[in-house]
């Protein structure tokens, strides 16, 4: 995991409580002296692709090593050219280079036939101009390979548009992030704009079948910009998971893959058909995973990892949870601050009976920006009651909101930029 381990802790501990020995591949130095690794290595920032499977083969070789695995989208393809690489054939690199990018997840959706939305791939702003007349305003734009909804906007008209095709631009030409790798043809997509309500959905796909294990509920966004926040669970409309879990099930059965994590993300149109937004062979990051394990019992992490190393489907299941009726209700809510951090700790929201974590990911001395200059978070706060009605997921959303003010977080306004030449 070549960016950060701060989201996944929870995926950590399955895998060591499964008791697995992990070895970390990283670009982020001082991790060695974090036990839950038997080992760190540290990697330049930004290595070619091929340069950093070499090194990754290189250490499953000299550790004897049998598996390569990860948590984070960025990270993805690269993991399956290893898996590849240490001749496990239900590795599918190909899947994963559809998921990490969204030009050619809307291509894979229109080819058999699956629920997408009208779209143009672009590679220049005259490109962009053009396209967005077929497709009409207002229109979605966005990265082809960002995450968090970083350069995603909707857009009223040309002006706005040439402004948020010049910082996507940008951002695949800085190779910030790992998001690009500067080998793609196209850096950003038009899409036809879903105005209605949106959820995300996990699971994990054994022997090639997938198995759900939640549909959550987020708030909505109405745009411009799209800063997410409030991940509750359960879903708010049973009713509708069949429906949502077959597309799902389709979109897994056309990738072609065997064993993997998956998610995808819905919205509706105009008619309150639900559309793909996008998806991956990963999950939803962060306490998803917990609070889907606390709301449904299914543990996908330990049914992954079991599978990958299982000869039959039966021997993965020996032991475990089904996915149970919801009997927690459970929500996430994103702190979102402005200014430099002077503080960053859960203070008085972690003496709740609510609290289950909080995932500092600001430092002290960071600067939070809102969209569309940035989308920083001083951390996710994840919070659980019980669930008896449907009433309780907008209670347990409320005890989040709640809770995200007695967080203590600190934050001072951001002194104002000094003008070109004048820090003398
Ligand atoms: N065609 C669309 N119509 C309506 N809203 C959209 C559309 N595409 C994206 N959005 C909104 O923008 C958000 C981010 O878009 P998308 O998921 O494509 O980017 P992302 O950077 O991968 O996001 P994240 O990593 O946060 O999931 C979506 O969750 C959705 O709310
Ligand atoms: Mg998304």
């Amino acid at each position: 995991m070549r960016k950060s381990v701060l989201w996944h802790a929870d995926h950590i501990d399955t895998l060591r409580a499964m008791g697995r020995e992990l070895h970390l591949l990283t670009e982020v130095p001082g991790l060695d002296v974090d036990g839950r690794f038997a080992a760190v290595t540290v990697i330049p920032a930004g290595l070619p692709v091929r340069e950093a499977v070499d090194r990754a083969v290189a250490i499953t070789a000299a550790e004897g090593i049998g598996t390569a695995l990860t948590f984070a989208e960025t990270d993805i393809h690269l993991t399956s050219l290893v898996n590849r690489r240490l001749g496990h054939a239900w590795a599918v690199p190909e899947a994963d280079a559809i998921a990490r990018d969204k030009r050619r997840q809307r291509e894979f959706l229109d080819e058999h036939g699956l629920p997408t939305v009208r779209h143009a791939a672009v590679s220049s702003t005259a490109e962009g101009l053009a396209a967005a007349e077929r497709i009409g305003y207002p229109l979605i734009v966005k990265p082809t390979h960002a995450a968090f909804s970083r350069g995603v906007a909707l857009v009223s008209g040309p002006e706005e548009l040439e402004g948020r095709l010049g910082d996507i631009e940008e951002l695949a030409r800085s190779g910030d992030g790992n998001y690009f790798t500067g080998a793609e043809r196209t850096y950003a997509l038009l899409e036809e704009f879903l105005p209605g309500e949106e959820v995300t959905l996990d699971g994990v796909v054994l022997f090639g079948r997938f198995h759900l294990a939640g549909v959550i509920n987020k708030m909505h966004m109405p745009g411009p910009y799209f800063e997410e926040d409030f991940y509750t669970l359960p879903f708010r409309r049973p009713e509708l998971e069949p429906e949502l879990a077959g597309i799902a099930e389709a979109v897994v059965k056309h990738l072609r893959v065997e064993h993997c994590l998956f998610n995808i993300e819905l919205r509706q149109d105009a008619d309150g058909q639900f559309r793909v937004v996008e998806f991956s062979t990963r999950m939803s990051g962060g306490q998803n995973y917990r609070n889907l394990r606390e709301v449904h019992g299914i543990d996908v992490v330990r049914l992954y990892v079991k599978a990958l190393g299982a000869d039959g489907h039966e021997e993965v299941w020996a032991g475990e949870t089904p996915r149970l009726p919801a009997r927690r209700a459970t929500c996430i809510t994103y702190a979102y601050r402005t200014g430099v951090v002077l503080r960053n700790t859960p203070g008085q929201a972690a003496l709740s009976p609510h609290f289950q974590s909080y995932v500092p990911v600001a430092r002290p001395g960071d600067r939070l920006r809102r969209a569309p200059e940035g989308y920083d978070i001083a951390g996710s706060l994840s919070v659980a009651g019980p669930y008896r009605e449907p009433a309780d997921v907008d209670r347990i959303e409320a005890v989040a909101a709640e809770l995200d003010r007695r967080l203590d977080v600190l934050v001072v306004p951001a002194p104002p930029a000094l003008p070109a030449g004048g820090a003398g």
